[in-house]
């Protein structure tokens, strides 16, 4: 099926099952530890063997020698390969980094051994006597050191107007640079695999995916095999925030582990192996410059970033993305560097580009605010377009961001607020408040569904994943809606490449493209019980089909013989035409400790134009989740980069300092009652990434507010204002 044009179908408006706050269906499967992750599948495969990875201790160079004799010989060791045993992988079409083989090291803790035991102390004990020898290069590790060098006047990747004329004539103008750290996704499941390819010809991979037919055409391309020959299941993904979204070493390594020892082996990456082996978000160093007119009119943006990427490209963190297309205003240049480092690749994390871009452009928004002595909710509301700016004729499909400012603003209390920075105070507190505005697009992929309908129930099989979305129970919530059926009739079956591809799991299109396929399967579904009723005038509904005036149990209809249907909705050209995205506005009271400078979020508020809300729990969830990941982000994240040798130093969880329940406070989540026409027949967008834009700078805004001290440089830590703080407390 492909969806053509914008809908005026109002399949959806009498909804009973979408829309409504449902628990997850997964949900007791996961809290009685009943849901299996890829590490735990026991039962999967018989006789499994566990494997460790051994990772190169240098930046770059090459490895001269590895003596892995008492390794062979240690304690219940099945198997050792190491990357001088084998040819240079192939780079799948997918990755951007070699996974292994060969004798050139590109980046720190890179797998160069596996090792293979019976237990998984037998082969950590092994892989540490595995010696190895290094030819150490001088590698280039420095981001900030590129950016001061200059990095060429090369011509702005878009621009419209006359930018420097535009300046020159402004009456008010503002010039900073941000800077935003390396971070990891620091998803609570590590990266997890079992392999079986015993045979060295049939590979079937239990993992932890955000992408099964992805990950499936990863391996087959990597290891040069049909990818008929392979088989991927990922059922339950605990967290993935994009590190998943590619092959990683934990699949490559067991597979090549099982070949080598023909049985079937497990391999989870140790967690201080994961920050420098997988992929993170990388570091950005972001100019600013805004203009306006005494009015509060942006005349002019201009945008210059520079983010890192490994040789070979594949860096997702364009802070300027975003910067074409959120606010009005004439005259505009946007311009990313991305800069070939020799550190670990840097790839998709979380809104990759909105992210980073929106915590230092909504803190230049608040700043221009401020020069203007306008009120930061009014500048933006000033300023909002419905148009692409930089394309005038294409429209936004369906955009209200000003309403979420101002639902906001009501909701928050925001006119109570006092304007003057450093000025209020709760006994050692100094209380601040301050808001951002948050845009993430909204793009959906092509995405395919089987639906099987026997007795009654309805089960779904798609190859789409959960990674603690909900996909599972907005699945079910579709194939309930579109046959008419109660939940409870309806079984959900995800993350198997044997199921219809979907779009999986990423750059919150799941959600859209994914429900668009069950969709699309039901459609085909109720049209052959139709075609089996010789009639075209059905209607589904409280587990009937009715046709005339005629009501079958739908139970009856199915009890002899399954019926099944299977489509794939594809997305028509008609979107190239239209800007979907979706908006958010955030607003946060935080207190600074007046000795210390530690800050303390007190209140967070998100309002959010998102499109249909197919499930309220579970798109909270996402935001709620999404805030959370940007508190840490504004507050403790950060990858902290050895500049000499090429590493990062703070690689694993004690280390690196996400949020945790003690930093978290209330939070409220309201969703604009919007559907947007031109996305799905289900008019409803992803909130996933959407959630982590805008919150981290509206964290900031309020952290100036509560002090006077405006930190430009994240994460806002207390070393950044200690010496800035007001003399008496
Ligand atoms: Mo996302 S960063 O596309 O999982």
């Amino acid at each position: 099926m492909k969806f053509e044009e914008p809908t005026s179908d109002n399949l959806f408006d009498r909804a009973m099952v979408i829309g409504k706050a449902t628990p997850r269906i997964d949900g007791p499967l996961k809290v009685s530890g009943q849901a299996p992750y890829a590490y735990e599948r026991h039962d999967v495969v018989e006789d499994q063997l566990v494997g460790y990875p051994l990772g190169a201790t240098i930046g770059r160079g090459r490895i001269t020698a590895m003596d892995t004799e008492a390794a062979r010989n240690a304690p219940g060791v099945a198997a050792v390969v190491t990357t001088l045993d084998i040819d240079p992988l192939e780079i799948s079409s997918f990755n951007n980094a070699r996974l292994f083989g060969g004798n050139e090291v590109r980046h720190y803790h890179q797998a160069i051994a596996v090792v293979v035991a019976e237990t998984l102390e037998q082969a950590r004990h092994a892989a540490e006597m595995i010696d190895v020898t290094y030819e150490e290069e001088e590698g280039n590790f420095d981001l900030e050191k590129a950016w001061q060098n200059g990095l060429g006047t090369d011509e702005a990747d878009a621009e419209t107007g006359n930018v420097d004329e535009a300046f020159a004539s402004a009456e008010v103008t503002l010039d900073e640079t941000y800077r935003t750290p390396d971070q990891s996704h620091a998803m609570m499941e590590p990266h997890s695999s079992i392999a079986d390819w015993s045979d060295g010809e049939n590979m079937t991979v239990w993992t932890s995916s955000q992408m099964i037919a992805w990950a499936r055409k990863s391996l087959a391309e990597t290891f040069d095999i049909d990818e008929d020959r392979i088989r991927v299941e990922s059922p339950f993904v605990g967290g993935g925030f994009g590190a998943k979204l590619f092959l990683r070493s934990d699949a490559v390594l067991a597979a090549l582990g099982s070949r080598a020892a023909q049985r079937p082996v497990k391999l989870t990456l140790p967690r201080p192996f994961i920050f420098n082996n997988a992929t993170h978000r990388s570091a950005t160093i972001q100019r600013i410059r805004l203009a306006a007119g005494q009015d509060g009119r942006l005349t002019a943006i201009e945008h210059e970033a520079a983010a890192h990427e490994f040789e070979g490209g594949g860096n997702e963190e364009n802070p300027t993305n975003l910067t074409k297309l959120f606010y009005a205003g004439a005259n505009r240049r946007v311009k990313h560097h991305d800069v070939v480092l020799d550190l670990p690749e840097s790839s998709s994390m979380r809104a990759p580009g909105e992210a980073s871009g929106l915590m230092a452009f909504e803190i230049a928004m608040d700043e221009m605010a401020e020069k203007l002595g306008m009120d930061p909710v009014e500048f933006r509301i000033l300023n909002d377009t419905q148009v692409d700016p930089m394309n005038p004729d294409v429209p936004f499909s369906d955009r209200n961001f000003v309403d979420c400012l101002k639902v906001g603003a009501e909701r928050f209390g925001w006119s109570d607020r006092n304007r003057k920075p450093g000025d209020t105070r709760d006994g050692l507190w100094m209380v601040g408040h301050g808001m951002a505005g948050a845009y993430r697009g909204a793009p959906t992929l092509t995405s395919g569904a089987r639906v099987r309908l026997e007795r009654g129930h309805l089960t779904v099989e798609t190859d789409m994943t959960d990674i603690g979305t909900g996909s599972y129970t907005i699945l079910a919530q579709t194939g309930a809606e579109m046959l008419g059926l109660p939940l409870e009739q309806v079984t959900v079956k995800l993350g198997d490449s044997r199921f219809p591809a979907s779009s999986g799991s990423g750059g919150q299109f799941g959600a859209a493209s994914s429900t668009a396929g069950v969709y699309a399967a039901c459609v085909a579904l109720r049209e052959e019980i139709a075609r089996r009723l010789e009639t075209d005038d059905v209607r589904f509904e409280d587990g009937n089909v009715i046709a005339g005036n005629k009501a079958i149990p739908l139970e009856e209809i199915s009890a002899d013989a399954e019926i099944t249907a299977e489509d794939t909705m594809e997305f028509g050209d008609f979107q190239d035409d239209l800007e979907i995205g979706t908006f958010a506005a955030h607003f946060v009271e935080v207190g600074v400790h007046a000795a210390t400078a530690e800050v303390r979020v007190r209140r967070m508020l998100a309002v959010c134009d998102a499109g249909r809300i197919l499930n309220p729990v579970t798109a909270r969830s996402q935001v709620i989740g999404g805030m959370t990941m940007a508190l840490g982000a504004a507050l403790s994240e950060q990858l902290a980069v050895d500049k000499p040798r090429g590493y990062f130093v703070n690689h694993d969880l004690a280390g690196y300092e996400v949020a945790v329940h003690a930093d978290v406070p209330d939070q409220e989540v309201i969703f604009l009652d919007t559907l947007d026409p031109a996305i799905s027949p289900l008019k409803a967008k992803g909130v996933g990434e959407l959630g982590i834009c805008g919150v981290a700078a509206a964290i900031a805004n309020a952290t100036y507010n509560a002090t006077g001290i405006r930190v430009r440089d994240y994460p806002i830590t207390l070393d950044k204002m200690l010496d800035r703080l007001p003399e008496t407390f």
